[in-house]
């Protein structure tokens, strides 16, 4: 393998890994329940059937997790801080040990408050839930806004929307298909609301966390491209224009719950930032008349696109492509479309399931991926930061714990944690990266 592209990078450029609270904390017993306990719960629901009430166990021992941090050497740890766990007694008291510790390591904190595990008593298809979840920002702020300066509002609402309130694949386990969209717009707007509450705590370092992925027609027939489009509107653009433009594609705004040109104003508050979470371009083509199944979803036929394998690349344990050019495809699009709109962009994620700890393919991913992001920054990209998912292995959602996306590997029994090949290569880039003088 060539040299570490780790050390290309400018002397400020932000080097991380990240995790959520849902995915690692266990101490389930020990906070209010939320919707993916609900889930979880219910038969059938995650595929080997397991919960995230230990997970790894984090609540308990994040102390030995943040000196993995330290060892790895990296700048930041974007974790998620569980909003159950702060309506629970004592539970902002985690956060603010966990805070202490990560500072007191040399690593600056990056939290984001909302990571798809909703107290179970709330809904996004309600919109004061927009309204609530400001009042836990502003509680959150006021407590760690001494140490913590940069700050994620939410992670993925496409995701969250699609799989947990469209097609039912995730908590809260719904079925709406495009009566699902409400849940989209409300977590957008408590993003806009959060960013208010972050900024009126004297914040000004705030980003959000999105998924994206270039889309690819399956052909060039119409019938695909008009898919591909439609596909491209519904999980790139409906949250990505609101947010940097302050309006929706147009149609989108239609589909929403009134009229939502006031929200709009605050869902489109002015960013630091903007967070991109990338693994893998997507195929699309026209509807095939039938259910398909992909990826670990169903992707109904009534929908008006299909997705499709990507053919030609290597796939992860996981079963997705491995297609690093995708990344610099997406950033420079990005750039162009969005032009002056587009804040600085840190990625928020990226990274890979393996099995194994000697991970030379993750290694060979991470390698590829930040060329690929190096490229899109010769290109004039102003990208600022890279996290790579995972930290450690973790409850990947559906999948229970059979995907390993961890630089460490966790033993679910005895809760050991092994750093892999792919951290010591991780490791020995940051030690040879330009410095700040
Ligand atoms: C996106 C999500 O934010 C994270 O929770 C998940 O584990 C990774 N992607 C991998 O699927």
């Amino acid at each position: 393998m060539a040299t570490n592209p780790i050390p290309q990078f400018p002397s400020d450029f932000l080097w991380g890994v990240s995790t959520s609270a849902h995915q690692i904390e266990g101490a389930a017993d020990e906070r209010e329940p939320s919707v993916w306990d609900a889930f979880s719960a219910e038969p059938g629901r995650i595929k080997d059937g397991s919960t995230a009430a230990t997970a790894c166990d984090h609540y308990h021992r994040y102390r030995e997790d943040v000196a993995l941090l330290a060892g790895l050497g990296v700048d930041a740890y974007r974790f998620s801080i569980s909003w159950p766990r702060v309506r629970s007694q004592g539970g902002l008291d985690f956060y603010d040990r966990l805070v202490d510790e990560v500072c007191g390591a040399g690593v600056r904190p990056v939290p984001t408050l909302f990571h798809w595990d909703l107290p179970v008593a709330l809904d996004w298809l309600e919109r004061d839930t927009a309204a609530r979840f400001a009042d836990y920002v502003s509680v959150v702020a006021e407590r760690l806004g001494d140490r913590v300066k940069k700050w994620i509002t939410i992670n993925e609402p496409a995701e969250h929307t699609l799989f947990g309130h469209a097609l039912g694949a995730h908590a809260p386990g719904r079925r709406l298909m495009f009566d699902a969209l409400p849940a989209a717009h409300h977590q957008l707007l408590a993003h806009g609301l959060g960013v208010r509450a972050l900024r009126a705590a004297g914040a000004d370092d705030i980003g959000i966390a999105n998924s994206h992925g270039p889309t690819w027609p399956a052909s060039r027939e119409q019938a695909d491209l008009e898919a591909a489009e439609f596909y491209d509107l519904l999980l790139n653009r409906m949250f990505c224009d609101p947010v940097l433009l302050g309006e929706y594609p147009e149609g989108i705004g239609d589909l929403m719950p009134g009229d939502v040109s006031a929200d709009l104003k605050v869902i489109g508050e002015p960013l630091d930032w903007y967070g991109v979470n990338y693994y893998a371009p997507t195929r699309v083509g026209a509807p095939q008349g039938e259910d398909i199944e992909f990826g670990g979803l169903t992707i109904p036929a009534e929908l008006p696109f299909s997705v499709r394998e990507i053919e030609g690349y290597s796939v992860t344990d996981f079963g997705w492509p491995v297609v690093p050019e995708g990344l610099t495809e997406l950033l420079t699009g990005f750039a162009e479309r969005y032009g002056d709109h587009l804040p600085p962009v840190v990625i928020t994620e990226n990274g890979c399931s393996y099995e194994g700890v000697d991970d030379q393919r993750r290694i060979t991913y991470l390698d590829g991926h930040i060329r690929a992001l190096h490229r899109a920054m010769e290109a004039g990209v102003d990208v600022r930061g890279y996290f790579v998912w995972s930290l450690l292995d973790n409850f990947e959602w559906a999948e229970g714990f059979a995907r390993r996306f961890g630089l460490v590997h966790v033993d679910y029994d005895t809760l050991e944690r092994t750093p892999k090949a792919s951290y010591a290569w991780l490791r020995d880039g940051l030690r040879s990266r330009p410095r700040p003088p």
